[in-house]
């Protein structure tokens, strides 16, 4: 069976209204796409982990222990979605191989290990089990030449190459919370694995919907 792996924003699942019916039709996409494709969720951090690591830092707490704030966050989130699938494993698995060895046509997890974000774990269950497909489903939609959250002149890349987005972010991880669209980690794998890429807006389900099923969407795609 073909395979897909989801890495989605904390943002887009646990937004500031904490909307039911947003999650709920997210459920139904992700059931029914799992229909024909087995899908492995990654869920993120968002808004809740970037408070916690930004008190931590505050407090003068390591970035390794920032880091595992994060990740219990990240699960604490795929938690609240693998319980409304239902067609989905019952405990976060901590591992990716622990991920790979589910036996349920949609599995979800969180991070794995401090120093980079659940998009770099994506990318290497992706590149784990030869994803068919990897799509990143952020809070904006797709990558843009500047943050559009803080440029409203800020232009949407339709499609980018691996090699320009690695000379504009690098390849390293810089610190824990730093929400950027793909950490540096991710793109190194992205290139390194060929990954088909997607970056769509997760709250736009009919876009995420068209990315997922490769048509067109309002989005930006990641030549490798
Ligand atoms: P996220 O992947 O959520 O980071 O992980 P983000 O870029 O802020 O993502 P959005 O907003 O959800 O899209 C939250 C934090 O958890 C730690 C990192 O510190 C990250 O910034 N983390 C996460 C890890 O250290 N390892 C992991 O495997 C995952």
């Amino acid at each position: 069976m073909r395979s897909i792996v989801l890495s989605i924003g904390g943002s887009v699942i646990l937004s500031e209204k904490g909307e039911i019916s947003f999650l709920k039709e997210l459920a139904s996409l992700l059931k029914k796409i799992s229909k024909q494709y087995k899908m492995f969720v990654i869920v993120g951090g968002g808004n809740v982990a970037r408070k916690y690591i930004k008190l931590g830092r505050d407090l003068g707490l390591d970035e390794e222990v920032l880091d595992s704030m994060g990740i219990d966050i990240t699960r604490v989130n795929a938690k609240l979605l693998t319980n409304i699938l239902k067609k989905s494993n019952r405990e976060i698995p901590c591992t990716l191989n622990d991920a790979n060895n589910v036996d349920k046509p949609i599995v979800v997890m969180g991070g794995t290990i401090p120093g980079h974000s659940t998009d770099m774990v994506g990318a290497e269950l992706a590149e784990k089990i030869g994803a068919d497909l990897f799509i990143i489903a952020t809070n904006v939609d797709g990558i843009y030449d500047k943050d559009p959250n803080k440029h409203s002149d800020a232009k949407q890349l339709k499609q980018v190459k691996i090699d320009q987005l690695i000379e504009i972010f690098g390849t390293r991880w810089t610190s824990a919370g730093k929400n950027i669209v793909i950490d540096g980690p991710a793109l190194k794998i992205i290139k390194r694995a060929k990954l088909t890429t997607c970056v769509v807006n997760g709250k736009r389900l009919d876009q995420l919907e068209r990315a997922i099923t490769c048509q067109p969407f309002d989005g930006t795609k990641i030549i490798v």
